[in-house]
């Protein structure tokens, strides 16, 4: 049955109603049928449907995604934010972007990602032995947000004993992207910019000064040996493309693996379905992230006058693009809100599109794909011990505490 739309008249992104969180796809969807353009109060475009989104994704010659326009009012020309924001690879334009992402495709190639596989597996399998000796867990904390951090920090080359401190100063650094800040969340998001550059500006050193220690293919070593040669990467990128890659591999990624775990709980038919056709383990992984996209918003700015579906946007117009209200629409998607883990075909947009489609994607897939499958191969009776906890932000959708027993 169709759910009644919400009257959306002066819906406003950056003061969105106390229901919101609970289920921001009642308000997209009546966004979508009402006002498929909508106008934040602040001048904002908010996009929700598919295909305004692909098309606004498509043409970074028009629709930009250097912040600087945006991020100098909200975080101040010399705050760490500011510089970290307009520097890492996600917010800048070609071809400073294309010159920065091609440093690090190799790290993504296939055999690269095929090198990580047993790791991924060895590592997933030791939290299960835990849940199955405890007989619950907290599946963030326990789960959903060791595996990211281990397989990123592995990847990049951070020493096992630092990788606590990557968490704390990535969420801070991500929660200064929430559409509206508090004057703490701004002062955390800034010292925590500040202390990661001191911490990989003193691996770098030590990395320098023991290359023996270092595995040739670490991310690390190897932006930094593009800096060295002067011509590809200056300091400043070097040190913010790896705060942006360790923030970026973890945080989306957990919240992957909790929805995931949490949907299916939500739906044991799918978990029996799962556990019937192991084949459908693929799938399974694109219908979580389009179902809840971890990254629920990206953002563009027209750098010309231009038209989405036939309206007129002034050069400068700024757009949200609701992902998550997207990957919902039903010009897209039949039967967008029913969660069917063997949907195809499933072109959701929870990793981006175009150029800065996320570099990562097939990392996340491979990390979704193995625990996921091991997961539900090994607990046929698992439960949800409370409702999950989602978090009060809106660009991360994050769980933040989910409870589950296995009988
Ligand atoms: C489920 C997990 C993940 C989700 C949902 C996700 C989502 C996204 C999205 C939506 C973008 C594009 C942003 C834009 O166009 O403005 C992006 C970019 C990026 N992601 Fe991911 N990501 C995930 C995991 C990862 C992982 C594991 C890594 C690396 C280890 C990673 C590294 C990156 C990088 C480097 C970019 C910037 C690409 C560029 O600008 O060219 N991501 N991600």
């Amino acid at each position: 049955m169709a759910t009644p739309d919400i009257d959306i008249a002066g819906f406003d992104l950056l003061n969105v109603p106390a229901d919101y969180i609970a289920d921001p796809y009642r308000y997209f969807a009546a966004l979508r049928r009402q006002a498929p353009l909508h106008r934040n109060p602040d001048g904002t475009l908010v996009l929700t449907r598919y295909a305004d989104c692909v098309a606004a994704y498509r043409d970074p010659a028009i629709w930009s995604s250097d912040k600087r326009a945006d991020f100098a009012p909200k975080f101040g020309r010399d705050a760490p934010l500011y510089e970290h924001h307009t520097t890492s690879v996600v917010f800048i334009d070609p071809p400073d972007h294309t010159r920065i992402r091609k440093l690090f495709q190799y790290a993504f190639t296939r055999k690269a990602l095929a090198a990580f596989e047993p790791r991924i597996t060895a590592l997933v399998d030791g939290y299960l032995d835990e849940f199955a000796e405890r007989g619950e867990m907290e599946v963030v904390g326990d789960f959903s947000f060791k595996l990211p951090i281990e397989v990123v920090c592995d990847m990049l080359g951070v020493p096992a004993a630092d990788r606590l401190l990557i968490r704390d100063w990535a969420l801070a650094i991500l929660t200064a992207l929430e559409p509206k800040l508090t004057p703490d969340q701004l002062a955390t998001g800034n010292a925590a910019v500040t202390e990661f550059k001191a911490y990989l500006r003193d691996l770098l050193k030590h990395r320098r000064a023991h290359p023996d220690q270092a595995q040739p293919t670490e991310v690390l070593t190897v932006l930094a040996d593009a800096e060295d040669d002067g011509q590809r990467l200056s300091e400043l990128e070097l040190l913010h493309s790896c705060i942006f890659m360790l923030n970026a591999g973890h945080e989306t990624s957990t919240n992957m693996l909790s929805h995931g775990i949490h949907e299916m709980l939500r739906h044991p038919d799918q978990i029996r379905r799962l556990r019937d056709d192991a084949a459908v383990i693929e799938p399974m992984v694109e219908e979580v992230l389009r179902f809840q996209a971890p990254i629920q918003i990206n953002n563009r700015r027209a750098l010309v006058d231009t038209e989405i579906a036939g309206v007129p946007l002034p050069a400068g117009t700024s757009a949200h693009m609701i992902v998550a209200a997207a990957n919902r629409d039903p010009a897209q998607f039949p039967d967008p809100d029913r969660f069917d883990i063997a949907r195809r075909p499933n072109r959701h947009l929870s990793f981006g599109l175009g150029v800065h489609i996320c570099a990562g994607n097939a990392l996340a897939r491979l990390e979704g794909v193995i625990a996921f499958a091991r997961i539900f191969d090994r607990f046929a009776g698992m439960e949800l011990v409370a409702p999950a906890k989602i978090a009060n932000r809106l660009r991360f959708r994050e769980v933040e505490e989910l409870r589950v027993a296995t009988r």
